[in-house]
């Protein structure tokens, strides 16, 4: 059986991924440093002996060296998502652009193939849907930043053909459409789904960027991972840049009334506009995203098979457990803390929030 690394193990992605690999045997090898990634994602598998972590910067050539021997296949999706405008770019630069350079030096002396995790952002603006792996890109100015992690993401798969021209590196470029799941973080990078899943469950306010008609394909967690492992057994895919994720399209407004019905949280939804100037400023929001997946279906026989609201429901079900989880422990966690006379509430809080992982 071959032996996987995964970069960004603890990550959303990577975390669905081991679950997978380690179901269908594999031995698996996982890194991340734990900036974004938790530890409870993987928490149920340290004790695997098929699974070995290692909490490594993928910046840190030196500390990586050994851990890559007797790998066969690196699946790299350790990286710094989107920034949003108020944070800097510095760190997805950096991760994505010295990071991938790493991860295919280190592939280029232990002889592995890299399966590359890039991103539809790399599409950008550009007018021809739905998106095709042949089409050109349309990439906005370099003195907005939020375009930055596209062009990080676009760098890496240039330095991905350059080694698989030049030093015969085998590599697969996949570009993934947005995908969530339970473990999906509410922060920015975790994208507008379970944003708006969090915003609904707490009864806040939904916040939509512009007028809520720009359009997202978004996809279960599953069949991307489903997509990843296709890709990453199939000889076929070296060499090629390959779309994943789904084709059903959605509009950010329809995605929260959407959302609001199958939470059936009895509470009203609250919708709050905001002009997108004063979110992004002078970056042009993209308008409609949608991937042309004939590729991946041709050569991969891939088939997207959770719909768009099954993955919702699904999503939505886990946080609701997760809400009860948090409140089941707080009054446990209340109930000890009071007997260790700690009684202040934000306390509790802390005391709860990073047992769960929460920082
Ligand atoms: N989730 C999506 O919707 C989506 C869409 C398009 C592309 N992608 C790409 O797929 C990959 C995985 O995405 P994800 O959603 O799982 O992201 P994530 O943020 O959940 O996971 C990324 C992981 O990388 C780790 N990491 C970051 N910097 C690191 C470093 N210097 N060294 C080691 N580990 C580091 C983080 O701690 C985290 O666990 C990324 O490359 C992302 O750009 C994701």
């Amino acid at each position: 059986m071959k032996k996987i690394l995964i970069t960004g193990v603890a990550g959303l992605i990577g975390s669905h991924l081991l679950d997978e690999l380690l179901e269908m045997n594999y031995q698996v090898v996982g890194i991340d440093n734990l900036s974004f990634g938790k530890i409870e994602n993987i928490k149920m598998h340290l004790e695997n002996d098929r699974f070995t972590f290692h909490k490594v910067d993928i910046l840190d050539l030196e500390m990586m060296g050994e851990i890559f021997n007797g790998v066969n296949i690196i699946v790299h999706l350790a990286s710094v998502k989107k920034v949003c405008e108020s944070a800097s770019c510095m760190a997805t630069l950096r991760v994505i652009g010295q990071g991938t350079y790493n991860i295919l030096e280190t592939a280029k002396r232990f002889g592995c193939k890299v399966v590359l995790a890039s991103t539809s952002d790399v599409y950008g603006m550009s007018p021809n849907l739905p998106f095709n792996e042949k089409g050109d890109l349309l990439l906005g100015p370099s003195n907005i930043k939020r375009w930055g992690y596209g062009v990080a993401k676009l760098y890496s798969e240039q330095m991905a053909f350059a080694y698989y021209q030049d030093y015969y590196v085998p590599i697969v470029v996949l570009r993934y459409f947005g995908a969530f799941s339970p473990r999906s973080c509410t922060c920015w990078s975790g994208g507008h789904i379970p944003i708006f899943i969090d915003a609904i469950l707490d009864d806040q306010e939904v916040v939509i960027h512009g007028d809520g008609k720009q359009t997202r394909s978004m996809c279960y967690v599953d069949d991307l991972i489903n997509g990843t492992i296709l890709a990453m057994e199939n000889e076929n895919a070296v060499g090629e840049v390959i779309n994943i994720g789904s084709d059903e399209e959605l509009s950010v407004l329809e995605t929260a009334i959407l959302i609001h019905q199958i939470a059936d949280s009895g509470k009203e939804l609250k919708l709050k506009f905001v002009p997108m100037n004063k979110v992004f400023g002078d970056y042009k929001e993209i308008s409609r995203r949608r991937p042309d997946l004939s590729k991946a279906m041709n050569l991969l026989g891939y088939n997207p098979a959770v719909s768009l609201k099954d993955g919702l429901k699904k999503t939505i079900a886990g946080y609701k457990a997760h809400i009860q989880l948090l409140k089941a422990d707080f009054s446990q966690l209340a109930s000890t803390v009071y007997e260790a006379d700690v009684n202040s509430e934000i306390e509790i809080l802390q005391h709860l929030l990073k047992r769960q992982g929460v920082n």
